[in-house]
């Protein structure tokens, strides 16, 4: 929203007076004003034409535009019309260059009688790279600019895809594709986690998300050479206190090298935020905000300009990215060599740094006595880069809701990463530890038989090579997340665990004992030792790898690194401090949790589970209770799902099922997978149904003690359903403070999950929307309600955050099957 108003306001300020005298002359460009009749000039000389006029571009089998004469607010003349499109249509450029591109897509919902573009929605790919997945202007009744960078390579036409979603539609105002300098990316940035650099930015795809003149008025895309908007910093800057705007004349800066003048304009570096003087002699940062997206990682381009020294070396401050130090002790005289000289650097950023959807920057003095207090920034771009299964919008690959292709990308992703893997190893080993490779990794088994495994994807994963103070360690890529997981050795471990010290296990699963120690930096983590005596304990090792490697999402427990040397099998995972959902239930006199508690618990796991199968295809076949971690803060609970150890590839298409050995925890197991040995997601569904009834009744899903009807509680919970008795059984502190029809929703939610037969089983995404549905019954009623339900539910509980996907809630479910 705020780019979309920022954005009309460029249009209002039109060319600037900053003449630039940096030209770039692209190969390709392209301008279409789509559904037009006549050619849009725009103030600035640029030529929007009608796509009809490059009719042989577009290949749809409709003909649907709508044009208005004028609109309510000025807007450039190639926003009043569009190109709706009911069914899959393509543009194809014919591309004389490969290379860096610009791809801009317009979208603004014109009002007309005819179609409510509000009502659109559609996906957008780019060959083979996934652009939007489920684009939505919603409400949105403003000018809407997505920015994409995408190195062409093909040398046949470039396609740009509009699939409107199921009983949609797909509409666009104007198209841009433009060429890029081949320097507007430099192929090795530094990476802030773990500090080091990052090479291979040639390889991704970006899409812009904020793109600020810090300190300075906006920049239209008129007066940028390569068209590109500048934003004012106004909507990120946190404490305006902290920082006052200066500003020289453009043609007071220079540049190091010819080749950077396309980087930035000269007026974006002529003007910074510097420290201000507010409390003179108190150290403090300038700090600005921007709202992300989670499991992305992203490219942030900082830009530095001297303006306001009056001798070499009198700067000298930091940068921060999210409490980080991005670039210690930075002195531009020295980068650069004088004054007034453009400087900017690259930043790599990993999701797992960016946990919340917030991302901060900060510059600030540097922490010494007597040096200056100031600190400046001129600019910064801020850009997501594309995933592993190639899309810049989701975990779904170009052909959308069709899981079977996603995952058999994630499963070249995984290869991909498999391939490094052993690499590393091989890299790292000795003869022995040869040899356990081949235990380890070898010989096909039944975990990849049914795995449409293909060609290996010539997917570039950068590979990044780090030196710390544990010595050179290889990491490399592994998800969607761009989390880098880390090869751990032995020693490093057993000196972590004080040689697998008893007082530190704090769990003892089926695969081997979990200790809770701190690394290297102090970050706590969970080590898992496996059991190499026992053979499943291998499998499952492989396979909770396997699959950790190819998740990415909060609700899910994150792997951190591994070892796997003399016969060891370690896991180092996330480290969670609030125990098992089980624990919290049941059994170990904690303190009993609220209703909104354990609805937001349940909201999270059930968003986990959907992500693990609609965004992997993955089977995750142990869900419960004592496989459901609460990481805890301030009293608020954050459900992470573990234990992938039997996890398994959701069946590929054609395909309905997996038949397997049954599998499972007693008390959770899907009848009809039992009675079948056919597995699909909805045997998790089926579990978790149970998990629904645990959280609401406190009792164990299976208890051998009680009478033989009581035993199972999904039976038991069923039958008091049917017989109007399940209040006898919710647990007692529940009773009087749960709202009926939260409670109705919750229990109907329950009941469809265990329904005899998988097909009759809602979606995982269906749970969460009913859930969300409970919670909001639940809080309605404690809000008129007044303090005393409040009063139990600790501070500091807000709504658990859905996933990703929530803001665009999928049109099309993903096929039961
Ligand atoms: C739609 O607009 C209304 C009011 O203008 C707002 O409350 C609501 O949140 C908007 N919905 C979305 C999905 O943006
Ligand atoms: C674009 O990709 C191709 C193939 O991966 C590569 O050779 C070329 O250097 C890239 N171009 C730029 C400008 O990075
Ligand atoms: C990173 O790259 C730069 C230049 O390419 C080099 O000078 C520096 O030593 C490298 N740093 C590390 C930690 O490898
Ligand atoms: C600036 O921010 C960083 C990171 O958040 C912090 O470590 C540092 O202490 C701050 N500096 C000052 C002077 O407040
Ligand atoms: C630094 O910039 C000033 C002003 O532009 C110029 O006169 C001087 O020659 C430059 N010094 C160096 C070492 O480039
Ligand atoms: C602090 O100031 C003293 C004298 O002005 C100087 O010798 C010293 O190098 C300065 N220290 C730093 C860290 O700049
Ligand atoms: C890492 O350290 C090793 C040995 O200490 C050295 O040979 C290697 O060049 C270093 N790598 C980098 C990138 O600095
Ligand atoms: C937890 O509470 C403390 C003190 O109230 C606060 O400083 C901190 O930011 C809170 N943490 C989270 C994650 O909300």
């Amino acid at each position: 929203m705020v780019i979309s108003v920022i954005l009309f306001l460029a249009f209002l300020v039109g060319p600037t007076s900053v003449a630039s005298s940096d030209t770039f002359s692209p190969h390709d460009e392209y301008l279409l004003d789509c559904g037009a009749t006549a050619i849009a000039t725009l103030a600035g000389g640029r030529k929007f034409k009608p796509d009809q006029l490059m009719g042989s571009f577009l290949s749809s089998k409709q003909d649907i535009k709508i044009s208005v004469p004028f609109a309510d607010v000025p807007l450039p003349i190639y926003l009043l019309s569009a190109r709706i499109f009911v069914e899959e249509s393509v543009y194809s450029f014919p591309i004389k260059r490969s290379g860096w591109h610009w791809v801009r897509l317009h979208f603004y919902p014109i009002k007309n009688p005819k179609f409510n573009l509000q009502d659109a929605e559609f996906a957008v790919s780019a060959d083979n790279l996934v652009l939007l997945h489920s684009f939505n202007v919603h409400n949105n009744s403003q000018w809407i600019l997505k920015e994409f960078l995408v190195n062409v390579t093909t040398t046949k036409d470039f396609s740009l895809k509009f699939s409107p979603m199921k009983n949609r539609m797909a509409f666009v105002n104007a198209i841009e594709l433009v060429s890029a300098p081949n320097s507007i990316i430099t192929d090795v940035g530094s990476s802030l986690d773990p500090v080091g650099n990052f090479s291979g930015l040639e390889s991704f795809s970006y899409q812009t998300l904020f793109r600020v003149n810090v300190g300075g008025p906006l920049i239209s895309s008129q007066s940028d050479p390569l068209g590109r908007t500048w934003t004012t910093e106004e909507a990120f800057i946190r404490d305006k206190l902290f920082a006052k705007s200066v500003s020289v004349s453009p043609s007071a800066v220079t540049y190091s090298k010819e080749e950077y003048e396309l980087i930035a304009p000269r007026s974006l570096y002529a003007s910074a935020s510097q420290t201000a003087d507010y409390r003179t002699n108190s150290m403090f940062n300038i700090t600005w905000n921007f709202d992300m997206e989670l499991a992305f990682g992203y490219l942030i381009r900082v830009h530095f300009c001297d303006i306001v020294s009056h001798s070499l070396h009198e700067l000298l401050f930091n940068v921060y990215i999210n409490g980080k130090t991005a670039i210690s002790a930075l002195d531009l005289s020295t980068e650069t060599g004088n004054l007034s000289v453009a400087f900017f650097k690259d930043i790599v950023v990993n999701a797992k740094l960016v946990p919340d959807n917030q991302l901060t920057l900060q510059v600030g003095p540097m922490n010494h006595q007597n040096g200056s207090l100031d600190a400046i920034l001129n600019g910064v771009e801020l850009f997501k880069m594309k995933n592993l299964v190639n899309s810049l919008d989701e975990e779904f690959h170009v052909n959308g809701g069709t899981k079977s292709i996603a995952r058999s990308n994630w499963n070249t992703a995984a290869i991909v990463g498999f391939t490094l893997l052993l690499g590393a190893l091989v890299f790292l080993a000795s003869i022995v530890f040869k040899f356990h490779c081949l235990l380890l990794f070898g010989g096909g088994d039944n975990i990849e038989e049914e795995s449409p495994l293909n060609t290996v994807s010539n997917e570039v994963a950068p590979t990044m090579t780090v030196n710390n103070s544990l010595g050179s360690q290889k990491k490399w890529l592994h998800s969607s997340g761009m989390e880098f997981s880390r090869c751990f050795s032995f020693s490093e471990l057993q000196k972590a665990t004080n040689n697998f010290d008893e007082k530190l296990k704090i769990g003892e699963g089926g695969f081997g004992s979990v200790y809770g120690v701190e690394i290297d930096d102090g970050t706590k983590v969970a080590v898992k030792r496996g059991n190499p005596m026992i053979e499943q304990g291998i499998h499952e090792f492989k396979n909770e790898i396997e699959t950790l490697c190819k998740i990415w999402h909060k609700n899910l427990l994150r792997l951190i690194g591994f070892c796997a040397e003399n016969l060891e099998m370690i896991l180092v995972l996330e480290f969670v401090s609030g125990g098992t959902l089980r624990d919290h239930l049941y059994g170990k006199n904690m303190p009993t949790m609220t209703w909104k508690q354990r609805l937001e618990i349940c909201i999270g796991a059930a968003n986990g589970l959907d992500y693990l199968h609609r965004g992997t295809g993955i089977i995750h076949r142990d869900v419960k209770t004592s496989n459901i971690l609460l990481d805890e803060t301030n009293g608020s609970f954050t459900a992470k799902i573990s234990d992938f150890g039997f996890s398994k590839n959701a069946p590929i298409i054609g395909k309905s099922h997996v038949t397997t050995v049954v599998k499972g925890s007693a008390g959770y197991l899907d009848p009809d997978y039992f009675r079948t040995e056919k597995l699909t997601l909805m045997s998790d569904v089926y579990s978790f149904g149970v998990v629904l009834f645990e959280v609401l009744c406190s009792r164990p899903a299976f208890d051998g003690k009680l009478p033989e009807e009581q035993i199972k509680l999904a039976d038991w919970a069923l039958q008091c359903k049917r017989k109007g008795l399940l209040h006898d059984i919710i647990d007692p502190v529940l009773v009087g403070v749960i709202d009926p029809e939260s409670m109705k929703i919750f229990v109907e939610t329950a009941e469809e999950c265990l329904a005899e037969h998988g097909v009759k089983r809602p979606t995982m995404t269906k749970v969460v929307w009913q859930l969300e549905k409970a919670l909001q019954l639940q809080g309605k009623t404690e809000e008129e309600s007044g303090t005393s339900v409040a009063a139990i539910a600790s501070p500091g509980v807000g709504t658990v955050p859905t996933t990703s996907t929530s803001t665009n809630p999928p049109v099309s479910q993903p096929d039961e099957i």
